[in-house]
This record gives structure tokens, sequence and C-alpha cells, in this order.
């Protein structure tokens, strides 16, 4: 037998007991989106890592729901205006915000999509899942809305099911591997021609001193400073998004931006 040959059948050995080894999918789970290989990029070398893991992620925001409209909230209202006018909603429309926080983004778009409009909203949360179900209750637009706990790393949505998504303050808590998975996923959700908004925490290329701290305060407090800064326009590029429109801004002298780029 050739050398070629007895690798040839080995490989296909290998192949057979990996497969007998899989394990079937309960019938009665709904198979995750489509198991996506992001490329990590070189945007990854420059963004600190998360240190904590999407549990702890998930208590602090369950413990901070209730706290959550006076604390962040607040600083968060100009960027996240911003984010609402690149996303320029229409009547009619069917979004999907990820990490909704306590609503007011979904409160905003219950406005302007109507009550021919749907909207989407996800949070690894339950409890901020439940401060937004109060206050859409509060606005009573008519809108259609499905509020889920649940990681946008798996969306549990349709191929091509979403005319666009929002996500404010979310991409940059997330770990540097999850976001490529996450900005596949929205691909994955999008209509064609669809549009994403972000709005993030803005790391450049030669980040100011307030950025240096920030970040070293974030290493240093890894689970109460949460978030890093993110190159969003090259995140966004390399997950194969179009840039359309920038915005940018400060909170307390931290440069924030927001980003709308089609699918
Ligand atoms: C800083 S808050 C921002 C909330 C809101 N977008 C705003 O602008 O006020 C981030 C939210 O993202 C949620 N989150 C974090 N990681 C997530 C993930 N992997 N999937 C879904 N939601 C996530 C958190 O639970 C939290 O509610």
């Amino acid at each position: 037998m050739t050398p070629g040959r007895a690798s040839w059948s080995q490989a296909l050995r290998r192949r057979w007991t990996n497969a007998k080894e899989r394990l079937p999918l309960p019938h009665h789970l709904a198979r995750p989106g489509p198991a996506v290989n992001a490329e990590i990029d070189s945007w990854t070398a420059r963004v600190a890592p998360v240190e904590r893991s999407k549990a702890q992620a998930r208590a602090t925001y369950d413990r901070l729901a209730p706290w959550y409209d006076w604390v962040e909230a607040p600083f968060e209202r100009r960027a996240r205006a911003a984010g609402l006018r690149l996303l320029g909603a229409r009547p009619g429309e069917r979004i999907l915000e990820i990490g909704v926080g306590g609503g007011h983004t979904l409160a905003a778009l219950a406005r302007q999509v109507g009550p021919d409009g749907s909207l989407m909203g996800i949070d690894l949360s339950l409890r901020m899942a439940q401060v937004t179900r109060r206050r859409l209750a509060r606005e009573d637009q008519g809108v259609q809305l499905a509020l889920i706990q649940a990681d946008a790393c798996h969306l549990p949505l349709h191929d091509a099911s979403v005319d666009a998504i929002t996500m404010s303050f979310t991409l940059e808590l997330m770990a540097t591997e999850d976001i490529p998975v996450v900005l596949a996923q929205c691909r994955r959700v999008l209509r064609d021609p669809g549009r994403i908004i972000v709005v993030s925490l803005a790391l450049g290329n030669t980040p100011s001193l307030i950025t240096r701290l920030y970040i070293a305060a974030h290493r240093r407090w890894p689970r109460t400073i949460d978030c890093r800064p993110i190159p969003l326009h090259d995140v966004l590029v390399s997950s194969g998004f179009t840039v359309e429109g920038t915005w940018a801004g400060t909170i307390g002298g931290l440069p924030v931006t927001a980003i709308s780029a089609r699918r």
C-alpha cells in the first residue's frame, strides 16, 4: 500500500469514529444558528481582554437592573440618541435590539415603527429584559414585541428575518472571541440589504490618556468596569459590513462612537 493510500484510509477511519462520537441533538431543542468560524482579525490584538464569564455578566446585570436607569442610562442618552438617528427606523419595520438593558432604545423604536412594525429584544439578563417589558407596557404603542433572554452568540431568529439590528454599549462588553461570532449571527439574521447600528466606547489608533487610564482600570477591576473600548469601524469591516455613517462623542471624556453599516 502506498503511503498516500494509508493516510487516506486512516483519515476516513478517524472521521467515522468522530462522527459516531457526536451526540444527537434532542428533537425538542431548536438548532442554534449555523456554526460560524468567524476569523479572528488583527483588531483583536488591540483590545483588552474581558476577564469575567457570561454567568458573571448575567449576574451583574441582574443585580444592576433595578438601578440601571439612575446609574448608567443617563450618561449614555446622547450616544443612544445618535444611534437612533443613524438607524432612522421607518413605520412597519422589523427591528432587533441586542442587549436591551432598561429598554430606552426599544421604547423610542416602538414610537417610530408604529403598530405595523415589530420589535425583538434580547438580553443575557432576565431582570433587564423584565425592566424593558415593563417600560414597553407603559408606552403601549401597539407594536408587536418579543423579548427574549438569550445570548447574542446564538440569536434565536430565522435567517434573513429582520430589517435592522441595533446594539448600544453591549458589543464592547463581550469577550473578544465572541464579537465576530455575534456579528456573523447579525449578518445571518439581517435581510439583504439590512443595516446594523452599533454604539460603543471607541478605541482609536492613538488612545488618549483618559482611555488608557480607563483600560488600566478595566484590567484591574474586570468585573466592575466590565466594558472596554473597541475599534468599532475595523471590527465591523472585518466582519463583512460596509460602513455608511458615523457619529463621534464622549462620555465623561471617553470617546464614544455610533456607526451604521450595511450587510
Ligand atoms: C451596558 S448595558 C446597555 C443596555 C442598553 N443597550 C443601553 O444602551 O442602555 C449592556 C446590556 O447587554 C446585555 N448583554 C451583555 N452580554 C450579552 C450577550 N452576550 N447577549 C445578550 N445580551 C448581553 C447585558 O445584560 C446588559 O443588559
